[in-house]
């Protein structure tokens, strides 16, 4: 166990008292293209320049080694090989690397993401309307497992969570239902909101350990990463 992880958002680290916390999920949010991802991918970095492992459970297919390439420079390799990288075809997958967790926490291991938790989730959803009780309570199980090896290992798990406009092809009921069970499990929130300026997202601190209040600041999306926005 190696203590919280930095995200390299400073505001951010400051308010969480160092980075993400361990023993915890943490829940990222936000419409599409707000940097969750990016988020994530920098999060694993700072945990391999602590020389520790992450577990990066990509299930959108969204993990690019250039954009590694781009937040990394010239410590590319040695933090590379510290991100271990699953991809989950459906929502199955993913259960089954749930269920295989405790074989990936060993020596030197800090950090555990899944990116984003509920797009195979929604598909299956999607493709089984008449399943989503059981899908409920899979995504709910998932939670739990993931919960459970934060607190008894003592590593932090970062998960992401698209935000969809209310007309999407899902039941009118599921869209409620996963986002109250994801914040349920959640110790932490922030969220990502887009500003006029595409490179600029809102961050805000909507719920951590402590009980603070909300907390909101903006942050700018660059090359290198997602970083302090300054002058505004
Ligand atoms: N090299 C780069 N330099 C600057 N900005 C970049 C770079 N690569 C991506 N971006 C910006 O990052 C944003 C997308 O980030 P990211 O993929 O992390 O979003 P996301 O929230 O994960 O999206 P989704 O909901 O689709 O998964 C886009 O606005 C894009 O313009
Ligand atoms: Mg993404």
């Amino acid at each position: 166990m190696q203590g919280p992880i930095p995200t390299g958002c400073k505001p951010l680290d400051k308010y969480l008292g160092g980075g993400l916390p361990c023993d915890t999920i943490t829940l990222v949010y936000g419409e599409e293209e707000t940097g969750k991802t990016t988020f994530a991918i920098q999060c694993a970095v700072n945990c391999a320049k602590m020389g520790q492992k992450t577990l990066f459970i990509d299930c959108d297919n969204s993990f690019s080694v250039q954009r590694l390439n781009q937040m990394t420079m010239k410590r590319f390799d040695s933090i590379a090989e510290l991100i271990i990288l699953t991809r989950p075809n459906d929502f199955l997958e993913q259960a089954v690397i749930m269920d295989r967790l405790a074989e990936y926490v060993t020596k030197n291991f800090s950090l555990t993401i899944v990116d984003t938790f509920t797009s195979l989730y929604r598909l299956r959803v999607s493709e089984y309307p008449s399943k989503t009780f059981e899908l409920n309570r899979e995504l709910n199980r998932q939670l739990a497992v993931l919960a459970q090896t934060a607190k008894t290992k003592g590593i932090p798990v970062l998960i992401t969570s698209q935000v969809h406009s209310v007309l999407n092809d899902l039941p009118a009921a599921v869209e409620p239902v996963a986002t109250r069970v994801l914040e349920f499990w959640s110790s932490t929130i922030i969220a990502l909101k887009p500003t006029e300026n595409p490179q600029t997202i809102r961050m805000t601190l909507e719920k951590n350990l402590s009980g603070q209040e909300v907390k909101t600041w903006k942050t700018a999306i660059e090359e290198s990463g997602i970083h302090d926005c300054y002058g505004h």
